[in-house]
């Protein structure tokens, strides 16, 4: 069977990454790579094997002045593709799509966007189904990813009655120099509910949850404080088990030394992985506390990688590649090392 060719539109924080995981899927080739800037970013880029595009005859110019070898312009990669990953700053996915419609290339679009920029938003473990065959999908943004892989799972376990989850989330990503806040906590939004808990329901229907957010002055990961309160009498040994069966989730002790997100962080480092990401949402195992019908757990997101899986999985349900969510998933896990 011929690979699924890719392209990918955007080579920033989530960009770089979801090319590299791309690129290691048997299934899939990448086919080029669209900036707009002539930085180090693009060397690295060429520098890594992959063909250079640019977002416009503007940008063509400015690349090519910098002694680049660029291929195109994206309209050019449009008709070499298959699908296109589009990880442009929110927004611009939006300004994108009508190029993507006339080329007619099936387009992966990320959390930034909203929701109406496609027919399906996504998150892999739970909603593969709804993704495949579609022109258009949204794999949501980091938060959601990271609320939605659990609470997915705990919903297909138990019946659920109401979520309240508090979301921390960190100020900026490294290299970010120009976002905030230095030495603040900032309500954001200052109103309850924060849109991450409609954004949930577009990937679990029907879920009653109520979420907040607060952003913190750190750029490692977000903090989820979570709180379910279930239909029947659950155990943390039954809370355990059901959370297990994903790969994507992944369980630490601050007991074992993991005392904080800085550490979460310290332990991917030093395992080597790649960039020190942490694509798993980790879930403190001994902050799960079942009172009752209640059960409270914290969880911790890598912003910079968790929805590098989903947007893997996300072009085989598009493309049809592969029909069985377990099937596409397991690939992908393996292939990224999530065992
Ligand atoms: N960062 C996160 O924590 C995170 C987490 C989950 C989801 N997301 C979502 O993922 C998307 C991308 O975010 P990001 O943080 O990766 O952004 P980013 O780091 O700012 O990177 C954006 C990339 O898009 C390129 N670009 C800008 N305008 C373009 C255009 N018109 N055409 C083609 N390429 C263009 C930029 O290239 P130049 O530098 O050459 O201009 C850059 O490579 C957003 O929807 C965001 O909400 C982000």
């Amino acid at each position: 069977m011929p690979k699924v060719r890719v392209g990918l539109v955007g080579y920033g924080t989530i960009g770089k990454r979801v090319v590299e995981a791309v690129n290691k899927q048997p299934d899939m080739q990448v086919v080029g790579v669209v900036k707009t800037k002539p930085d180090f970013f693009a060397q690295i880029l060429l520098s890594k094997g992959f063909e250079l595009y640019a977002a416009s005859r503007e940008s063509f110019e400015s690349m090519s002045k910098a002694g680049l070898e660029v291929k195109g312009v994206l309209e050019e990669l449009l008709t070499k593709c298959d699908v296109v990953v589009d990880c442009t700053p929110e927004g611009t996915g939006a300004k994108n799509k009508p190029l993507y419609e006339r080329a007619r290339v099936k387009a992966i679009f990320q959390g930034g966007e909203k929701r109406d920029v496609a027919e399906a938003s996504f998150v892999a473990e739970v909603n593969y189904q709804e993704a495949l065959d579609k022109t258009f999908v949204r794999v949501v943004s980091c938060n959601t990813t990271g609320l939605s892989r659990t609470l997915g799972r705990l919903n297909a376990e138990f019946e659920i009655k109401k979520v309240r989850a508090t979301i921390i989330r960190r100020g900026a990503d490294p290299v970010e120099t120009k976002r905030g806040p230095i030495n603040a906590l900032i309500p954001n939004p200052p109103h309850i509910p924060s849109h991450h808990g409609p954004d949930v329901q577009t990937v679990i229907h029907d879920l009653p949850i109520v979420t907040s957010a607060v952003i913190a002055p750190t750029t490692l990961m977000h903090l989820h404080v979570v709180n379910v309160e279930f239909a029947q009498k659950v155990t943390k040994d039954g809370v355990i088990d059901a959370l297990s069966r994903s790969k994507r989730i992944r369980f630490v002790d601050s007991s074992n030394g993991f005392d904080s997100t800085a550490s979460i962080i310290e332990f991917a480092r030093d395992l080597g992985r790649a960039r020190g990401d942490v694509p798993e949402v980790v879930v403190w195992r001994d902050s799960l506390t079942v009172m009752d019908n209640e059960l409270y757990y914290m969880q911790a997101v890598h912003q910079e990688s968790i929805v590098v899986p989903e947007n893997v999985d996300a072009i085989r349900a598009v493309t049809g590649l592969e029909r069985e969510a377990a099937r596409s998933i397991s690939l992908t896990n393996k292939t990224l090392g999530l065992e």
